[in-house]
Formats: C-alpha cells, structure tokens, sequence
C-alpha cells in the first residue's frame, strides 16, 4: 500500500476541492422540492466512479431516488468487498441557525461545514479517494463493489427491493461501511451495534372543528391535553417504557460484557457540557453509554396543534398530532414493536377522544460479530493508522438496511466509521473534521488488504 499512500499525499487537496463540490448539491430525499438536485447527486456520483476507474458503473432507476453502482473486479477468486453508503442527506432546517449556509462549504478549525459533510458525502467519498489511489498505484487488492444509495435518510424503502432483485451483483464476503462515529480521535472504536426503529404518528380528535376556549372549554377533552397526558403515560418515573409486552424480546446484556464495556473511555462532564444540559437522565439502572447502546428508548420526535401563530388566539383545538418514535435493540422487532404501540395507544384514549395510530417506515437493530474477519480487518487497519486498538462499541443510530443487507446476502457488515458524536449530524452546523477525512482515506485500503490476507 505503499504507493497508494504516496498518491494519497498527492491528492490531499484534490479530494477535498471533489468533497466542497459534492456538498454543494442539496439533495435533501425527503423534500421533494429538491428531487432534481438529488438525481444531479446521483449523476455526480456515477460520474465520480468513472473517473476513480471503477466499471459496470450503473445508475438504476426506482420509485424514489437512484442508486448509483460501480465495481472493480480484480480476480474472481479473491474475495469480494460490498461498500456501501448515501448520498441524500437531511433537510437543513431550522436554516437560520446555521453560521454559514448549509450547501455552500467552508472550512474552519480544520473542519468542513456543510450538511451531509459527516452524514455521509464526507464519510463515502473516502473510498472514492481511496480507490482512486489503489487503484492508479495497482494495489487494488481484492474485489470491490460500490454501492450509493439516494434514500437512507427516508428510510431506504426501494433498496431492499433492489437488493432482492440484485443478489448477484451484489454478492460479497463483507460489507463495508463508514456512516457513524467514533470515540474520539485519540480513542478510535468501531461501531458493534446499532439500533433499530419503530417510527408512529399519532392523531388524536376531539371536537369536529375548532372552538372557543372559554364558550366550550372544560365541558369537552382537549385534544392537546389529552395527547401530552397520553405521551407522558407511555414513560414512569425510572424513565422506563410503559407499555406492557415492550421489554419482553429485549436481550439482557452479561455483566461481563457490561463491565467490558464500561472500560470504554466515556466523560459524562464533558457529555453534559458539549450539550449545555446541567443533569443527564435516563432508565434507571444504566449508565449513559448503555442507555445508548444497549437499552431500547422512545421519544417525541414532533408535536403540534392548535394555535402556534403570532400573540395570543383562545382556542379549543380539534386536533392534535405526534410523531413518536422508538430505538430497538436485540431481538425486538420493528413490525411487533409497532403493532404493541398501536394497541397500547388507542387503549389509553379516553372516550372522549377519537385515536389514529400509523406507522412509519422503521428497521431492525444490528450487532456486529467481533470475532469475524471483517471485523479483525477492521481492528488492523484501524490499529495501523492511529496507533491503537479500536474498541467496539454499540449505539443508538440506525442504519435500517444493515441487518436487511446481512438477511439476503449473508455475510457480515462492519461499520467502520470516522465521523464524532459532535458532528452535529441532522442538526444546523454539521461538520466533519479534515483529520478524520484524511485518516478515513488512509485507513481504508489497510482494510482491503488486511481483509484479503484472510
Ligand atoms: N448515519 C446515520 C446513523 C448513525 C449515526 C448511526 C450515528 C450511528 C451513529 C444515518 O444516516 C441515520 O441518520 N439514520 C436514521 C435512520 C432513519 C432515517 C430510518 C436514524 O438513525 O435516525
Ligand atoms: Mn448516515
Ligand atoms: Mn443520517
């Protein structure tokens, strides 16, 4: 890989000129104002694959937005490496609370501003640096498959279509993918869970129009009450979830691996103050970095109704809304997880409410295998470039076609991500830090080749 890491010098600011073009096309999946800009994305990433020199490069066409494919296919007999990564990215909103316009990058304190710069342009673009430098140096050691998709940030609802469809394409011995975080930049780890996702939107309708808060109210529910009585019912005071049968697929965790976990460095000082919060909270028993990792949770993610305009309007609204969501972990399920809610939540409606539940695209949870060769591959790589041992650790984003990849093509994914926790992904001011952009690039060909060495 010698060479390879010659031509990577080489190209430092090349790349990161490529990452500011990248990041300047907004293509946001979820808007469908911006669809035109997510298709030009999707071009620009094929176009991309063409000049690293990769072939069979494909844009296919589904429902929603592209995926984009390209390979490089050395040698039938060595073994084959999926990668996978999106290009959509989150709405940018609230706008006004960015320092400087979400889709035109600048770079300050050695870090990129922009949204998706972390989540994931910044995070896939590192293997087409990468591959670009294996392979004009020809150390492209095994094969290697690249797939781009337009859609995770909606849930990726066409791709599992597209991968039931595309088996062989696709066909691998690992999968590969860089879209979460690390530990710190002293303290490398790599990601060994994920979780999964129950997503609902709730309704709730009292009165058949709106009316006047004091001709009407007290004698009939008020939807708004009503919803936040609901919600506040669906936690206790441990900060345990309520709703009955929620717990009974979770996996308990060994002590052992609890206490194995814990040796992982984590400062809940330094937690608190990165987010300006005087005192953490949580389900009673666990420790910040297991209420993340290994206990499921649920949160309201939306909720609205009413009169939210300018001064002061006295009404009794008809309706109230919620979106509420909840992170899995082994081995509860997405579709069974919504379904307990669905009952639970149209139970505890008063009568004098009418109730919709409906769900939303979810996913199930992912743990990786740490005694596989991808993840030893990993661990080397990792270990070659920051000079230490990364250690696994489990958390609380969800990647929903992880555990779908590993179902149809079956074989192991790793989640070898570069990014940190204060990357503010989804949120104003995402960034991500050119030491990780660099050392991502730099990483990466050390896992090909440690991979094909097994
Ligand atoms: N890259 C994130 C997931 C992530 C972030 C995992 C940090 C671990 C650490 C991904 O793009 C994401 O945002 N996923 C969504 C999934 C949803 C849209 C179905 C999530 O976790 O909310
Ligand atoms: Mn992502
Ligand atoms: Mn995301």
């Amino acid at each position: 890989m010698k060479n390879t890491q010659q031509n990577i010098e080489a190209r430092k600011d090349e790349f990161l000129n490529n990452l500011v073009e990248l990041l300047k096309i907004p293509s946001v999946s979820a808007d469908s104002k911006h669809d035109k800009d997510t298709r030009d994305c999707a071009n620009w990433v094929k176009n991309s694959m063409n000049k690293i020199g990769l072939s069979n490069i494909q844009l296919f066409e589904t429902p929603g937005h592209p995926i984009v494919f390209g390979e490089v296919i050395i040698n039938n007999s060595l073994p084959t490496v999926l990668v996978y990564g999106h290009y959509d990215v989150q709405p940018a909103d609230p706008i006004e609370l960015w320092t400087s316009p979400p889709f035109e990058p600048v770079i300050k304190d050695n870090k990129i501003y922009a949204r998706g710069a972390a989540d994931d342009k910044g995070q896939f673009y590192m293997y087409f640096a990468a591959l670009k430098c294996m392979i004009e140096a020809n150390e492209v050691p095994c094969n290697i498959k690249v797939l781009i998709e337009g859609e995770e940030e909606v849930g990726s609802v066409n791709l599992e279509n597209f991968v039931n469809n595309n088996l062989e394409l696709l066909s691998n011995d690992v999968i590969l993918i860089s879209d979460t975080h690390m530990l710190s930049n002293e303290d490398p780890s790599i990601t060994a869970g994920l979780k999964g996702l129950a997503y609902m939107e709730v309704e709730i309708t009292g009165p058949n129009r709106d009316l006047h808060s004091g001709t009407y109210g007290g004698s009939v529910a008020n939807p708004i009450n009503t919803l936040c009585k609901m919600i506040a019912s669906l936690t206790n005071e441990d900060n345990q979830i309520t709703i009955p049968e929620f717990y009974d697929k979770v996996l308990e965790v060994s002590p052992e691996h609890r206490a194995e976990m814990a040796r992982a460095p984590f400062d809940l000082e330094e937690y608190k103050q990165s987010i300006d919060i005087e005192k953490e909270q949580g389900e009673k028993g666990y420790s910040t970095p297991e209420r993340l990792g290994i206990r499921p949770t649920l949160d309201v993610n939306g909720i609205w109704g009413g009169y939210t305009g300018e001064g002061a309007k006295t009404v009794l609204p008809s309706k109230a809304f919620a979106k509420i969501s909840m992170r899995l972990v082994p081995d509860q399920n997405s579709l069974d997880i919504s379904e307990i809610f669905k009952k639970h939540f149209e139970k505890i409606a008063p009568k004098s409410v009418k109730v919709k539940v409906s769900v939303h695209h979810g996913g199930e949870p992912a743990v990786t295998d740490l005694n596989s060769k991808g993840y030893e591959a990993a661990s080397q790589a990792m270990e070659k470039t920051f000079g230490k041992k990364p250690i696994p650790v489990r958390q609380g984003g969800s990647i929903p076609i992880v555990s779908f990849f590993e179902k149809a093509l079956k074989t192991n994914t790793i989640l070898m991500g570069f990014g940190l926790n204060s990357d503010a992904i989804h949120s104003p001011n995402e960034h991500y830090g050119l030491f990780n952009f660099y050392k991502g690039i730099e990483t990466i060909p050390y896992f090909f080749q440690y991979f094909s060495e097994k």
